[in-house]
This record gives structure tokens, sequence and C-alpha cells, in this order.
């Protein structure tokens, strides 16, 4: 990694490693060479855009972009209503809180498995309705069917609209990037497009205050992304790590202007056959400034099988994993969410096939 500027930084107690490197860190890409307007896509001269995409996933699983033609003004616009929204009172944002039966609203961080995270968060879905999903076995009586029906607030007057125009621009981006993603797999890149017909894509806010213990707690701790591809846009406060795979070493994404940080999800890991792997990462807190990131989380239809795909196994490769019916697997994860207790969360390691 000869690249790397390493910086080391002596670390609290609880972080799982001794030091934290501030380094280059993970690949800038420029995607300036790809349009929007045309329906049938990718110009050859994306060729080269294309290989390093596919590298990026390969070694990091994390890259950035630039140039990547979301409008200024709706990332700007929708910022600025997750501001006002996190600056209302308590009493008023409890008014879209979630529930254990609709998951979609406001939330302060709880108690999970005796950590808690230093954040608030608001979620909604980008399609709605979304279909209720199926349990994960059918007579299970502590079964518990979850809706997502998206809870709008009255404060700020424009939220809705922010938060709507933004998650068009930025989904059609996260399209964009899985036709580069298919190419770089030797794909069609039309190859994914089917799955997200009814997509149960969402969109979260992230508020993270500032903690007056900083080296007592995580803003977010230590996870993997379960969905397909995530397309975060970070402020200029910084805190985000990422593991870096050749090493396990926590990285930190500098934040740069109007770029988006974009990871690959557990369902990308399965569908290439762990050609590209999802990657830990975390989110430190800060004992002086408020934090505000924004995650686009793409995720498929509910009703799909996600499993390795077939252009991409053969006798030299068979496939590592059997299907997940994604609409189960998130019910599955939901419910260990809600559970508060040391259940262990459904991983897709509990799908592998035995080798
Ligand atoms: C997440 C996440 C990172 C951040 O919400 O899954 O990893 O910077 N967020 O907020
Ligand atoms: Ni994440």
């Amino acid at each position: 990694m000869g690249e790397v500027d390493q910086v080391f930084v002596q670390a609290p107690e609880h972080r799982p490693k001794s030091s934290v490197i501030v380094a280059e860190g993970i690949p800038l890409i420029d995607l300036s060479p790809i349009n929007y307007q045309e329906e049938n896509t990718i110009p050859d001269s994306t060729e080269g855009l294309v290989k390093e995409i596919g590298r990026a996933c390969k070694v990091w699983g994390f890259f950035q972009v630039i140039n990547h033609k979301v409008p200024l003004d709706k990332l700007q616009r929708i910022q600025e209503a997750a501001r006002k929204f996190f600056a209302l009172g308590l009493e008023e944002k409890l008014k879209v809180r979630r529930d254990s039966v609709n998951v979609l609203g406001y939330f302060e961080a709880e108690h999970t498995k005796n950590v808690r995270d230093w954040k608030e968060i608001y979620d909604f879905n980008v399609q709605q309705p979304t279909f209720v999903p199926p349990s994960l076995e059918e007579d299970d009586e502590q079964n518990v069917q979850f809706k997502w029906d998206n809870r709008w607030p009255q404060n700020p007057p424009e939220f809705r609209e922010a938060c709507q125009e933004y998650a068009g621009e930025v989904e059609k981006l996260a399209y964009k990037l899985m036709e580069l993603i298919a190419l770089s797999l030797g794909l069609e890149p039309k190859r994914f497009r089917s799955f997200f017909k009814h997509n149960t894509s969402n969109i979260r806010l992230n508020h993270y205050p500032p903690c007056p213990y900083p080296h007592l707690a995580l803003g977010l701790g230590r996870h993997k992304d379960t969905g397909v591809l995530t397309v975060l846009a970070q402020d200029d406060v910084g805190g985000l790590e990422v593991r870096r795979k050749s090493d396990g070493e926590w990285i930190r994404v500098k934040p740069i202007f109007n770029s988006f940080i974009i990871n690959v999800g557990d369902m990308i890991q399965v569908w290439s056959n762990d050609a590209y792997e999802s990657v830990e990462h975390r989110v430190m807190v800060n004992s002086e400034k408020d934090r505000f990131s924004i995650p686009f989380f793409l995720k498929p239809a509910l009703y799909t099988d996600v499993k390795p795909l077939e252009e991409l196994t053969d006798d030299k490769h068979p496939p590592i994993y059997r299907a997940i019916n994604w609409g189960q697997f998130r019910t599955a994860r939901m419910r260990s969410n809600f559970a508060k207790s040391n259940v262990e969360n459904i991983q897709i390691y509990h799908f592998k096939l035995p080798q």
C-alpha cells in the first residue's frame, strides 16, 4: 500500500484495533463518461471506468464518486430539510415515530446487544406501497408482519418534497452504478434491472449529535449493509471508517464536497458468488460537531430469490450460497433488531452451501 500516508492516532480502549490509519483510502472514481440521457447507456469510452469500478469493488468493496450528475441543489435541499427536522423538539419528532409494526419513520437508536449507537434516524421508502414480506417459517408463532408506510412530518413543510425529489435522482445514479458493476462482472448492463421493479429501497437520514464521551461510544457500530448497493452522502464533518480488506485496519473516509460514497451490500456478494464482498464499516462520534449523513439503500423486490448468478458459476466455480429470499431475510433481520436481546442477526453465511 505505497500510496498510503500513515498517521497513527491513539485510539481508546473500546476500539477493536490499537490504531486508526488516516490514509489516502478508498478509490475516487470520476463518473464523467456516463450519460444519463440515453436509455441505451454506457458508451465505449466507459471501458476504463468499468475496470476501475470492478477493481474498487474487488479490492475495497467501497469507492467514492464525483461528477455523478445528481443535482447539487437537490442534495442540499434534503440536507437542509434533515437538519431542520432533527432540530425539532422531541415531541414533534415522536409524532412520526416508527413502531414495531410499521418500521418507517423516526427513532433514536436503542440499546441493542448492550451497545447504543449515538444517533437518531428517520427512514422512508422510495417506492410506495411496499408489500408485507413473508415470514421465515410458516408456522412461526412470534412471527411479526412488518409494514412499510412512509410517515411524513408536517415540519419542515418542504420535507416530503425534498426527500422525494432527491430519492428520484439518487435512484437513477444507483441503477447506473449497477450497470457499470454488471459490465465489470462480464454481464449484460441491464442484468440486475428486473430485480428492482418492485424494489424495497429506502433512504435514511442520520443525525449523529456531538457526544461528550467520544471515547466511550460509536456513532454506528461496525456492520455490513444487507441490501444491494449503498449510495451515501456525508457532510464535511467525517467519521465514517471502512475496514480495509487487505489487513483489517480501519480507514477513515475523507469527506469530499459533492461526492458520494458507494459500497457493495450483501446481496451483490451473493449474486457475484463472493467476487465482490460486502465490507464492514462504522462511524466514530465527535465531541463538538453534529454530523449528518444520508444513505440510499438499493434493495430488491421482496419476492426476489437472491442466489449466485448462473453466468458466474460453473463446475469449477460452484455456487457458494443457496437462494436467499429477500423478503424473508429482511423480516428476520428486522425481528432481531427489535428483539433487544442477544439474538444473533441472520447473515448471508448462514446460507452457505457445503463445498
Ligand atoms: C449506515 C451507514 C454511514 C454514515 O447507515 O448503514 O453505514 O456515515 N452509515 O452514516
Ligand atoms: Ni452501513
